[in-house]
């Protein structure tokens, strides 16, 4: 009890220091715009009534903001204004290394799924080859993402024309040094923020937001990328607020609230057979509520190559399904995946340290392990967790799992290496 109420009072002091954060980036954007050219998408004819298409306007303005001379070019989208946009790439790469997109209002997407008719459906805005962005200014992606949710093959595969890909809200392909902060990215179709290839990525202030029954709507998904991070951060979705997938190195995940969701995934990794390779993962003060899963990594049976490195602390449960929980056979469809001899992502030198709260099943940590590939250097130290139902025991479940314990409780069913 005295653990909770204290943690609870931490979470007080964490979410003040966000809306702190926030009310303080406006003037960050002020003294941005005093320097360089400002490109503002109203000159541009965009109208920001919430109806007309401002797609052209933003184009343009990105277009003459990245091909100017001057040093750090600032894309405006001022805010009081809601404007609609329809598919579209901002491409690089740019005569600057330093370009400036200051989101102070609203954009959102075509609500009607015929919009994306004849194009790529699984993206809506999209960064492209951009070096040296940041996005900031305290405004809105609304994605609108509820006709696509009510088409998903996810929630009713028995409707005809029922849709598998979705768009992902805001999407980003080979962008060095990018940061992202101080948004609301709302209601997206699919994935809300996508980084793909990039080097050197840090989302800072960010809230993500869609029902907890919208499917396949991950927070953040990053992959083939290296440096990334996501800090101050609060995420409520239908999926994994933040997922890491194949290729992945030298993560810092930290200072996040996450929940409604699916949590923290490492995975799903080696689903067609390739080589893993996610190392150097770093999640840090997270508090997880009420969602499916707390840290989880789960491999393809199929999958080779490693995962390596990975430490999980300060993390603090309520009510969740599988506080900690490693999968080796993931299978998207439950007993649709054969079982794989000889295969499988090797999974070694795990931390989880001082994690506490409450687990709504019965088995709070489950290392789920291959025969064939077994993890190993498996560290825990401090872990606390206990039924969300008072007086109920709750168990540690561990296959072919090897590594060390210190204060676990349910005491963890580690093979001693
Ligand atoms: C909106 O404008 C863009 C850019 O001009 C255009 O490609 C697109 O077809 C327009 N969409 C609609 C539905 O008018
Ligand atoms: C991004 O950085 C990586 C690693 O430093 C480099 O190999 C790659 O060429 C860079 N890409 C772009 C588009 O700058
Ligand atoms: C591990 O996963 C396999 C396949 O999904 C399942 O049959 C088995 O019961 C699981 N073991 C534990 C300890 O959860």
């Amino acid at each position: 009890m005295c653990l909770s109420r204290k943690s609870l009072y931490t979470m007080e002091v964490f979410l003040l220091i966000l809306i702190l954060g926030l009310a303080s980036s406006r003037i960050d954007c002020q003294n941005i715009i005093g320097h360089g050219g400002s490109f503002n998408v109203l000159d541009y004819g965009a109208i920001g009534d919430g109806r007309t298409n401002d797609t052209q306007a933003f184009l343009n303005a990105w277009r003459d903001a990245c091909w100017s001379g001057v040093e750090s070019p600032v894309v405006i989208i001022p805010q009081n204004f809601i404007f609609l946009v329809y598919p579209l790439t901002f491409w690089g790469p740019c005569n600057s290394n330093k370009i400036y997109f200051m989101i102070s209002g609203e954009i959102i997407a075509p609500s009607s799924l015929g919009t994306w008719k004849g194009r790529d459906a699984s993206e809506w805005v999209v960064f492209r080859d951009v070096k040296g962005l940041t996005i900031d200014g305290s405004g809105t992606i609304d994605g609108q993402g509820k006709a696509w949710w009510d088409h998903s093959c996810a929630h009713q595969s028995y409707l005809k024309g029922c849709t598998r890909l979705a768009p992902t809200a805001l999407k980003f392909v080979s962008c060095n040094e990018t940061s992202v902060s101080n948004m609301y990215v709302n209601n997206s179709p699919q994935t809300h923020i996508l980084v793909l290839g990039c080097h050197g990525f840090n989302l800072h202030n960010i809230f993500i937001n869609s029902p907890v029954d919208s499917p396949n709507t991950d927070g953040i998904h990053i992959q083939s990328s290296h440096r990334f991070s996501v800090t101050h951060s609060i995420i409520s979705t239908g999926d994994d607020c933040v997922s890491i997938g194949d290729y992945t190195s030298d993560v810092e995940i930290n200072n996040i609230v996450c929940g409604p969701g699916h949590g923290i995934s490492i995975g799903s990794l080696g689903k067609s057979g390739n080589i893993v390779q996610v190392e150097s993962i770093h999640v840090s003060n997270v508090y997880f509520s009420g969602t499916t899963n707390g840290a989880r990594i789960k491999t393809w049976q199929v999958g080779r190559g490693t995962v390596r490195d990975v430490i999980f602390e300060n993390l603090l449960f309520n009510s969740v399904q599988n506080p900690i929980i490693i999968d080796q056979h993931y299978c998207n469809v439950q007993g649709a995946c054969k079982d794989i001899t000889g295969s499988g992502v090797k999974i070694s030198n795990i931390v989880y340290r001082n994690i506490f709260g409450t687990s709504s099943t019965d088995v709070a940590i489950n290392l789920n392990c291959s025969k064939y590939v077994p993890c190993t250097n498996i560290v825990m130290q401090f872990v606390q967790l206990s039924s969300a139902t008072p007086w109920k025991i709750v168990s540690a479940d561990c296959e072919n799992a090897y590594g060390q314990e210190y204060g676990v409780g349910p005491s963890s069913c580690l093979l001693q290496s």
